[in-house]
């Protein structure tokens, strides 16, 4: 029997908007309610943000025992940005503890190398990089420190997906030929912090959220795209300016199927979705078609509520992806896929430091490199070593769409890379 011992972590995220409320800080202290966390500290731009975490109903119904640590301070005055404190929050933090990446998509990278040169492991919020060179250099760096780097891309850990992977690859569906993806995020979205940072050159629906089904099916199938093409349709924000509010994508595998991807920001607020998400892959055996068919929306849940807390009197109700309920504790507890993401990745980082527990130098380097190195091969967690085609394809995607969704091939020999198809 293993002696390891799984130590907590001390946690600093990096970015506290949307997704730092919805699903990570409260995973966080569901976590450290189970001793896999130590401190938590969040940090952000400036304060706003920070004071609306720390002072969100819903996080303090959940965990009414818990907080975490704000930088900056939450007196600090709004207007006081500063885009560098995360790197001394960083270095502060003991080595071999772990960073939380969840700022715009264009940023992740600053955060990521900030983090590994201060002997952090890391966990990032999809995309991971915008190039596929970006993120060969994150997976070089994190190898030779002994480092783990984990991407979360939490639809792998929906039940559905954990079995689609299972029986394609034993066979069931014979091979995959066409398909349909997507997903359509609410039309308020253009009224959040996005209108800041999700313009054209930063990122695109295809890049968002496509990237979320490139890689479910890279995952369930194992099939690496060989081509991508995406057209944008432009609108201003709110603040007026320019992004891409929609987006349509073409992605060819390297057996010659095909995929379409639609995504937007876009669904109507007080529709029941609360979004628009669906996969359907047509796949053919040895003389006979098959499917592999999700709605990813309505999951059989509707809910006819008598006051408008949730945003409309109507809802579908994922009771899969993310729910705070009831247990034998304090508060409320996160159940469903998105917990159980983040719960796999923070225990993966806490897994290689018990890797080399007990042992030094060189020799604990290697330790947590078998470790990663076994992570990697297992393929069920995104890392850098394991899921790189994710980067090719965004990075096609983004040269595609500023070209009015010129094809952008995807060159796997003698060494990866993309180029518009001539
Ligand atoms: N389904 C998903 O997987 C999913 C959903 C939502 C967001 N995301 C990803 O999460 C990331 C953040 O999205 P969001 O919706 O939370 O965005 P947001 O605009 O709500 O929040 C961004 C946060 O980053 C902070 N930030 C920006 N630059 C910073 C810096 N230099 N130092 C410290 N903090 C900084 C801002 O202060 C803000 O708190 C994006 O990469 C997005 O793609 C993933």
């Amino acid at each position: 029997m293993s002696t390891q011992k799984i130590q907590p972590l001390d946690v600093t995220v990096v970015g506290g908007g949307m997704i730092t409320h919805d699903q990570i800080l409260p995973s966080l202290y569901q976590l450290q309610r189970a001793g896999m966390v130590g401190r938590i500290k969040v940090c952000a731009l400036n304060s706003a943000p920070l004071r609306a975490l720390a002072g969100s109903p819903a996080l303090e119904e959940a965990f009414p025992e818990r907080s975490f640590e704000p930088f900056p301070a939450l007196d600090a005055p709004d207007e006081a940005i500063d885009a560098d404190l995360f790197r001394r929050v960083i270095e502060e933090q003991g080595r071999h503890q772990l960073v939380v990446v969840a700022v715009p998509d264009h940023v992740h990278n600053g955060v990521i190398q900030a983090a590994l040169n201060h002997d952090q492991h890391v966990l990032t919020v999809k995309p991971l990089v915008p190039t596929y060179a970006e993120a060969a250099a994150i997976e070089r760096k994190a190898a030779a420190k002994g480092l783990f780097v984990g991407v979360e891309y939490h639809k792998r850990f929906d039940r559905r997906s954990l079995d689609a992977r299972r029986q394609y690859r034993a066979g069931r569906f014979g091979e995959f030929r066409a398909g349909e993806a997507k997903m359509i995020e609410p039309y308020y979205y253009r009224h959040s912090n996005f209108q800041n940072w999700f313009t054209k050159e930063n990122s695109d629906p295809f890049t968002y959220v496509g990237c979320h089904y490139v890689d479910l099916v890279y995952f369930i199938t194992g099939l690496k795209p060989v081509e991508v093409s995406v057209r944008g349709v432009e609108g201003a924000f709110p603040n007026g300016k320019i992004g891409y509010m929609w987006a349509a994508g073409r992605v060819v595998w390297e057996n010659g199927a095909v995929m379409s991807v639609t995504d937007g920001l876009g669904y109507p607020d007080l529709a029941a979705g609360t979004n628009d998400q669906c996969l359907a892959m047509y796949c053919e055996g040895a003389d006979c078609g098959a499917v592999l068919r999700h709605d990813d929306q309505f999951r059989g849940v509707q809910h006819g509520y008598v006051d408008d807390a949730s945003g409309a009197r109507f809802r579908f109700v994922s009771p899969d992806y993310f729910r705070l309920v009831p247990y034998d504790g304090p508060g409320l507890k996160p159940v469903g896929y998105g917990f159980e993401s983040i719960e796999a990745l923070v225990h993966a980082a806490a897994k290689t430091n018990a890797a080399c527990q007990g042992i030094e130098g060189d020799e604990a380097l290697a330790a947590r490199q078998k470790c990663l190195a076994e992570i990697d091969q297992r393929g069920l967690l995104a890392t850098p070593a394991n899921s790189w085609i994710n980067e090719l394809v965004t990075e096609a995607a983004r040269m595609s769409i500023a070209r009015d969704g010129m094809p952008v091939a995807i060159q796997y020999s003698p060494s990866p890379l993309v180029r518009m198809r001539t």
